[in-house]
């Protein structure tokens, strides 16, 4: 090949390679996005990092986090000082966040981990304690139908050397879970007892950010009884990504070596670790109005006749609208319907810091109008004991 044929072959692999992601409508889909997300109750990790954010967070260092990037390891020090713990680690997600700790507590199997039956690391992490560290999951149903108590925990955590068990080396706690706020006062009772067990305390704090800005209660003295916490920038904080685990020197240290090992050490992070630092200045103090707009959806729905079965304590409010005559699919298609659309699952809502107060009230009116409608068709409310027709005191049933 001649020098000229080398450069034209070149240019053509370079031409076959590059690749433009924006589209001609980037900027307005963009804007749209925007849109949808204010009006989405689904989850409030569908959260997006905003134009301020991204601006500081450029200015963030642009060190290889593999050999301790500046911004993250300032990250990590504000996080170890905030919690209380000697140290912390930046995380791609709760998930791998949760999973590490599990992992760098836990050494050689036979052992359980005893939780909640509705934790994330139960339900929603794939199978990913026993994968990743061989543990049996002990998943228990609170007895008061919101959170686990010490009864609860002592009624099926394993202790002792029965050859046939798998003895409990860790309870973990989820907080907020469900968007509901564990009596701080239960977690200790809870703490002593797993210390004189030497059981280690695991707390799920993905949401934990809710429980401080909600009971003004430092977040230091709210993960205390915990020896490892997992915390999200990437949901109710609105940074694009990331978690925080903290610990002993010890842990972490570990941690940080099973990171590596899950693929999960990473380079330029500085763009993260800078939102995440944006988000807990900025977005921490809105987490009370948004707490707020969630009471006020919470209300509105009450005052219609809809059941909350779960009250918004933070974020999240869960509801049944059987009580008048309505279905989550007539609600989320007739929201899905509005000139402005509101993307809706079913009985939980998420209220989050791009939530809009429009499309609050824009929800309560689309369940004041079906049910209205129901009862224009010939729905009315009907006692339960009459009908038999569920746990509710007053239904709608069609008329004879
Ligand atoms: C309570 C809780 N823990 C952990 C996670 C996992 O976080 P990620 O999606 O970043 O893996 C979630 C995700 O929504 C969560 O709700």
């Amino acid at each position: 090949m001649t020098g000229a044929d080398i450069n034209d072959a070149r240019a053509q692999v370079a031409n076959l390679v590059k690749f433009d992601i924006l589209t001609e409508t980037q900027v307005d889909d963009n804007e749209k996005q925007r849109q949808q997300i204010a009006r989405s109750f689904i989850s409030d990790t569908v959260t997006v990092p905003t134009r301020e954010m991204y601006e500081y967070a450029v200015l963030a260092s642009l060190g290889d986090d593999v050999y301790q990037e500046p911004s993250t390891i300032a990250l990590e020090a504000h996080m170890a000082k905030l919690t209380g713990k000697e140290a912390a680690l930046f995380m791609p997600s709760g998930t791998m966040s949760n999973q590490i700790a599990l992992r760098s507590h836990l050494k050689q199997p036979p052992y359980s981990v005893l939780c909640d039956y509705r934790a994330h690391i139960n339900k929603y992490e794939a199978g990913g304690t026993a994968f990743h560290s061989g543990a049996h999951t002990i998943p228990v149903i609170p007895s008061n139908a919101h959170h686990l108590t010490l009864e609860d925990i002592q009624n099926f955590v394993v202790t002792g050397s029965d050859l046939h068990s798998a003895p409990t080396e860790v309870i973990e706690i989820e907080n907020t879970l469900n968007g509901s706020i564990f009596p701080q006062d239960e977690i200790i009772r809870i703490s002593e007892y797993a210390r004189s067990q030497d059981i280690k305390m695991h707390l799920d704090g993905a949401r934990i950010w809710h429980v401080a800005a909600e009971t003004g209660i430092p977040l230091k003295e709210l993960v205390d009884p915990f020896d490892s916490v997992s915390l999200c920038f990437s949901k109710g904080l609105g940074a694009p990504v990331g978690s925080c685990l903290v610990g002993s020197k010890a842990l972490i240290t570990r941690a940080r070596w099973f990171r590596k090992l899950f693929g999960g050490g990473m380079r330029q992070i500085g763009i993260l670790s800078g939102s995440a630092a944006y988000a807990l200045t900025y977005n921490f103090p809105k987490l009370v109005a948004v707490h707020a707009l969630a009471r006020k959806l919470e209300q509105g729905l009450a005052a219609l006749g809809v059941e909350i079965t779960g009250a918004a304590e933070t974020c999240m409010v869960f509801y049944d609208p059987e009580p008048v005559g309505v279905t989550y699919g007539e609600i989320a298609e007739r929201g899905s319907k509005l000139p402005n659309p509101l993307q809706l699952g079913a009985s939980r809502l998420v209220v989050h810091l791009q939530t809009s107060e429009a499309a609050v009230d824009d929800l309560i009116n689309v369940v004041r109008e079906l049910a209205e409608e129901k009862k224009a068709a010939g729905f009315v409310r009907q006692e339960k004991s009459e009908q038999g027709l569920g746990k509710y005191k007053d239904i709608y049933v069609r008329k004879p």
